[in-house]
C-alpha cells in the first residue's frame, strides 16, 4: 500500500487526477473505475480542466460506475447515472456507449450483476479503480460483513450509511435502502486502485482500513491484499493513523527507484 498524506482536499484530489490522466496517457483505451459521493468531486473537476485545457483524451475510454440505488430512475437527481452525467460524462469525450453503470431499474437484477461482471472482463478488466470510503469503512456499497469474495449484487445499506447519504436527499425516508454494487471481490480485480479520503469523519474508516485486521466488519480493510493500491489522505482523515510518522517518512524519502507496495 502506498500512503500520500495531503495538506487539504483539494491537494489531495489533485494528486489523485495526476495518476488518473497518467494511466490513461499511457494506455488511452484504459478502463476506469469510477466512484460517486462528495469525495471525488473535485477529483472530477480536476479531470474536467486537464480535458478541456491539457487536452487530456477520453475518446476511448471505458468507464465502469461502482453502484447505483435500486429504485431511482436514471433522470432521479440523486441517481448515480445523474450525478456521474452532471459531475464528469457530460463535460468529457467519453463515448456514451462506453459508460456502465448499473441499473437501479432492471426487472432482473440477477442476471443483470451477471451481464455487468460479464462485461467488465470482456473489456478487459478495471485498469484503475476510484474508490471513496463510508464512515463505517464500506466501499462501493459494500457494508460491514460482506464478503470479501463478493461480487456485483443487491446489498441492503446500513442505517449509519443511509443517516450520512440523507444530507443529498429531501429527507431520510426518501434514501434507499438497497443498492446494486460491485462486489468486494470484482473491486480487488482492478489492476491499480486509488482511494480517496477527506475530513475528520473518516478518520476511524481509515485507520481501520489501513493499520486494523482483514476484515468484512470494513470492507477496505480488503485493500490490505492488493497489490497496487494507494491512499490519498487528507491530514483529518490520516488523524488517527498511529504509524504516521513512518508513512510521511516514506513520503518525503520517497526512493527514484521503482519499489514494490
Ligand atoms: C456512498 C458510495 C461510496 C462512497 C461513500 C462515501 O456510500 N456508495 O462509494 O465512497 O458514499 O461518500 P462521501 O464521499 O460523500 O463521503
Amino acid at each position: 500500500m502506498q500512503i500520500i498524506v495531503s495538506e487539504g482536499y483539494e491537494e489531495l484530489c489533485k494528486a489523485a487526477a495526476k495518476v488518473v490522466a497518467k494511466t490513461i496517457n499511457s494506455k488511452p483505451n484504459a478502463v476506469l473505475g469510477l466512484a460517486t459521493g462528495s469525495t471525488p468531486l473535485a477529483l472530477y473537476k480536476e479531470l474536467i480542466r486537464m480535458h478541456k485545457e491539457d487536452g487530456l483524451d477520453f475518446s476511448q475510454v471505458t468507464t465502469f460506475n461502482l453502484d447505483e440505488y435500486v429504485g431511482l430512475p436514471k433522470t432521479h437527481y440523486q441517481s448515480y447515472h445523474y450525478f456521474m452525467h452532471e459531475n464528469l460524462f457530460k463535460h468529457i469525450n467519453v463515448p456514451q456507449q462506453n459508460i456502465y453503470i448499473p441499473s437501479g431499474t432492471t426487472d432482473n437484477y440477477e442476471a443483470f450483476c451477471d451481464w455487468y461482471e460479464r462485461r467488465i472482463k470482456e473489456c478487459g478488466g478495471v485498469d484503475l479503480q476510484v474508490l471513496g470510503i463510508g464512515s463505517d469503512g464500506h466501499i462501493a456499497f459494500n457494508e460491514p460483513s460482506s464478503s470479501l469474495g463478493s461480487r456485483t449484487r443487491i446489498k441492503t445499506l446500513a442505517r449509519q450509511t443511509i443517516q450520512d447519504n440523507a444530507r443529498f436527499f429531501d429527507k431520510i425516508q426518501d434514501v434507499p435502502i438497497y443498492a446494486i454494487t460491485m462486489g468486494v471481490g470484482t473491486i480487488l480485480e482492478a489492476r491499480t486502485i486509488i482511494l480517496l479520503a477527506s475530513g475528520k469523519g473518516k478518520a476511524p474508516a481509515i485507520a481501520g482500513a489501513i493499520e486494523g485486521p482483514v476484515t468484512s466488519m470494513n470492507t477496505a480493510s480488503a485493500l490490505q491484499l492488493h497489490p497496487d493500491t494507494i491512499f490519498f489522505l487528507d491530514r483529518d482523515a490520516a488523524s488517527e493513523l498511529k504509524m504516521i510518522d513512518y508513512y510521511l517518512w516514506i513520503q518525503e524519502k520517497a526512493p527514484s527507484f521503482p519499489r514494490g507496495n
